[in-house]
């Protein structure tokens, strides 16, 4: 049974994609046209945006959805503060807690974890990045280069794998080094986190192949989707284990495809296209080689951005990730699904904007829909 996961926006989000001004949450200045935290009668309302996301984490509980996304960038609420708080107000949801092997040390890394997973319930798993380079891995102190940083990262799994078990454990790498460390009772022996790595360069599927329980890859035209499983798999088999298929995208499903395309034609005809282009200018400035790149301009149609059954306008309308994404009907979500299923994909990380509205919309509609998925609602797994 796949997992399927929703992503939580802990950098801010629109409350409708065609009002570019009505937002909800802390992504820019508190102002007019924000919900929360906002501007009203010059005063701030002092609405703290973490209700939000906790309103968004129960949607997505109550909604199917195993678990949660936790990102984490420069500009976000930090993905450890935002599990701990959830995790006292949800039951099933798991939280997939966006993390660089660099933000801690792995000793500590695996010493946090095993705090919040006795605090959860066994509920964490973890998205393991190794960042992009650039500005943005500057913007963190990090100047090592590509290879070197999944290195790091190898590295530092080993670490938090070696410690987990309780039993004392001793490491000399190039960037950590451990002499008899293990997590005492009574944080040892709990199940380990699940891992969701991210990375497609050589160094990162080799890298995967050796730590990661999933490949989480953002949407990309199918040939290439399947091209990247077959190389992970491979990759694994070389280290006599299994790593199953993950794709993340944004979705924007309604009742028709008319209405799903007349939505994004409206929110289209409201692209800030200035910001668009300071943010084209910022990224592509690092050293990653994953990701379906797209690059629309001003008077580009919506139409012109159709990629086989997919859309590549969501990063114009200001959405993270892949700019490739699903628009249509419920039931056309639902096949596409099933097509990636049917190549081996094993987990889901779905997103859309607002993502409270669209978590209840996305989960009750379009996952009974998806094969096999009809007789029960989801629940964590086991
Ligand atoms: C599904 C997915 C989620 C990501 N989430 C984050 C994130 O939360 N924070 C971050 O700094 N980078 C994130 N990244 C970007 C990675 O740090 C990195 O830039 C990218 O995977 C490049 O790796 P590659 O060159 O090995 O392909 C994410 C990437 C993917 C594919």
């Amino acid at each position: 049974m796949p997992q399927f996961h929703w992503r939580i926006p802990v950098h801010g989000c629109k409350g409708d994609l065609t009002r570019p001004h009505y937002t909800r949450g802390t992504w820019g200045p508190q102002i007019d046209g924000n919900l929360t935290p906002a501007v009203a009668a010059g005063q701030t309302d002092g609405a703290p945006y973490h209700d939000y996301l906790l309103e968004v984490a129960r949607a997505a509980e109550i909604a199917g959805f195993d678990g949660a996304l936790i990102p984490s960038f420069p500009d976000s609420e930090d993905p450890w503060v935002i599990s701990a708080a959830v995790a006292r107000h949800t039951k099933t949801l798991r939280f997939m807690v966006a993390y660089q092997p660099m933000w801690f040390d792995p000793l500590y890394w695996a010493k946090a974890s095993a705090s919040l997973q006795r605090l959860s319930g066994g509920r964490l798993m973890f998205n393991v990045i190794t960042g992009g380079g650039g500005p943005r891995q500057l913007w963190w102190g990090d100047r090592i280069a590509h290879a070197d940083r999944y290195r790091r990262t190898v590295e530092a799994l080993d670490v938090f794998k070696g410690v987990w078990s309780g039993t004392p454990f001793t490491y000399e790498g190039k960037f950590f080094q451990v002499k008899d460390a293990y997590l005492p009772e009574p944080l040892a022996g709990q199940r380990l986190p699940e891992l969701y790595f991210v990375g497609s360069s050589d160094v990162a599927l080799a890298a995967q192949g050796q730590h990661a329980d999933f490949d989480l890859t953002h949407l990309e035209p199918f040939d290439n989707l399947k091209l990247k499983f077959a190389r992970v798999q491979a990759l694994a088999a070389t280290h006599g284990r299994t790593v199953r298929p993950g794709v993340r995208f944004n979705i924007i499903a309604r009742p028709t495809a008319e209405e799903a395309w007349d939505y994004v034609e409206r929110a289209w005809a409201n692209v800030n296209w200035d910001a668009v282009e300071q943010r084209a200018r910022e990224n592509g400035r690092g050293d990653g080689v994953g990701s379906f790149r797209a690059n629309p301009k001003r008077g580009d149609t919506v139409q012109q951005h159709i990629v086989e059954d997919l859309w590549g306008g969501f990063g114009t309308l200001g959405s993270q990730g892949s700019p490739l994404g699903f628009v249509g009907s419920y039931e056309q979500a639902a096949a596409l699904i099933d097509k990636y299923i049917d190549i081996g994909v094993d987990g889901f990380v779905l997103s859309s904007t607002p993502a409270l509205e669209e978590a209840l919309r996305v989960g009750e509609e379009v996952l009974p829909l998806v094969r096999g998925r009809t007789a029960a609602p989801l629940r964590a797994h086991g």
